[in-house]
């Protein structure tokens, strides 16, 4: 194989050559032009959020998980109780977090792959006046599910309680705008739907919400007012940025712009899923959600019943052949899981399908019995 083999998973992903090359540069981390290249960054992100005037953007070194438990450590008082609306891992995730970092919560948890639902969410907040937050993510990476995030937005606003987004896998691609969606904070990371490289995270965090969460976080590296604070002192990072990688997301960002934004890239998201779906139902697989919850990102297929299969196996095939799945993440079904996003088009998504007719054959699993 003379090529790196293309991730179809939620991240990392394929990134563009020139977003590679943009790392090929060394730079101080405490010079005017690595500050000039963060504040580009953050005042770009801030625009594609429509949040320039309501929020600010505070980027976190480390990956994903880093900027969710900063932003319910800052945000969250240590008196304060949030409600986290979970169908998957990284809802989840957000409890263990809370576990550690002693903030009280509970939940409402709809399984693998069901939505919450926002009379659901409102009959919680009204029968519970000491939740002050709630948590949802957006797209659920562990199934691809796609939380309805607005209707939530518009009960936990009506209910006059603060609202997080984990909009990890989703923001740079599904459309958001903070003026109609209410939110005192989404989370994000450099390496989904902007297609830049794993290092670093970021909050976009309601001016009113920061500046009232001095103090509160427990751990100093994760505090995110201290490192909106430093940077507004001084247009550094607190301690040592990720240079390359946020050279390389500025570049990604240009390459995000070229493509039309949020909406170019949605429109090609969408065109990989619809793709890959129709080809993998023609051979037979299932996908675990009905049409209206599948979202552009990620899509998880149910494992064929086949006595052949293997997934170990299956996924060794087709990483020799170039293309590298993910597995799947359900407590109940067996499944694997196939990313849509990153630097993707219709000859790769053609191409995985072919390589998974070869696959299927070596594993002596007639196509059409692949059905789950
Ligand atoms: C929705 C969501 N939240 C949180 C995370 C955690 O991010 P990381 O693995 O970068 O820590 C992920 C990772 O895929 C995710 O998809």
């Amino acid at each position: 194989m003379n090529r790196d083999p293309y991730l179809l998973t939620p991240g990392p992903i394929t990134t563009s050559l020139t977003v590679k090359q943009a790392m090929l540069h060394d730079w101080g981390s405490w010079d005017a032009d690595f500050n000039a290249v963060t504040g580009e960054v953050c005042r770009r992100l801030l625009v594609e959020a429509n949040a320039e005037a309501s929020h600010q953007c505070i980027p976190l070194q480390g990956s994903g998980t880093y900027a969710v438990e900063a932003t319910l450590a800052t945000l969250v008082p240590t008196d304060g109780k949030l409600l986290i609306l979970m169908n998957g891992a990284y809802g989840q995730r957000m409890a263990k977090i809370c576990d550690y970092i002693g903030r009280r919560y509970c939940s409402l948890d709809k399984g693998d792959y069901l939505p919450p639902l926002p009379h659901e969410v409102e009959s919680i907040l009204a029968d519970d006046p000491a939740i002050t937050h709630v948590a949802v993510v957006h797209c659920e990476t562990s199934s691809g599910i796609l939380n309805p995030v607005e209707q939530i937005a518009e009960v936990v606003a009506r209910a006059g309680r603060r609202l997080i987004i984990d909009s990890m896998s989703a923001f740079g691609a599904l459309p958001i705008d903070a003026q109609t969606l209410p939110f005192d904070a989404l989370v994000s990371s450099a390496n989904k739907c902007f297609e830049g490289v794993p290092g670093f995270g970021f909050a976009l965090i309601q001016n009113d919400a920061l500046a009232a969460a001095k103090g509160q976080a427990h751990s100093l590296s994760l505090d995110l007012y201290e490192q909106w604070q430093y940077m507004q002192r001084t247009g550094q990072w607190r301690f040592t940025p990720p240079t390359h990688c946020v050279a390389a997301f500025l570049k990604a960002l240009d390459e995000h712009a070229d493509e039309g934004g949020s909406t170019g890239r949605l429109a090609r998201y969408q065109r990989n899923r619809d793709r890959l779906v129709a080809g993998m139902r023609a051979r037979g697989f299932a996908t675990l959600l009905e049409d209206q919850w599948l979202s552009p990102i990620i899509v998880t297929f149910l494992a064929p019943q086949h006595p052949n299969f293997e997934f170990k196996r299956f996924y060794d095939l087709l990483k020799a052949q170039g293309y590298i799945i993910y597995p799947g993440k359900l407590t109940e079904a067996d499944s694997f899981r196939i990313g849509c996003i990153g630097k993707l088009f219709d000859p790769q998504i053609d191409e995985l399908l072919q390589v998974m007719d070869q696959v299927l054959n070596r594993m002596e699993i007639p196509m059409d019995q692949a059905v789950a």
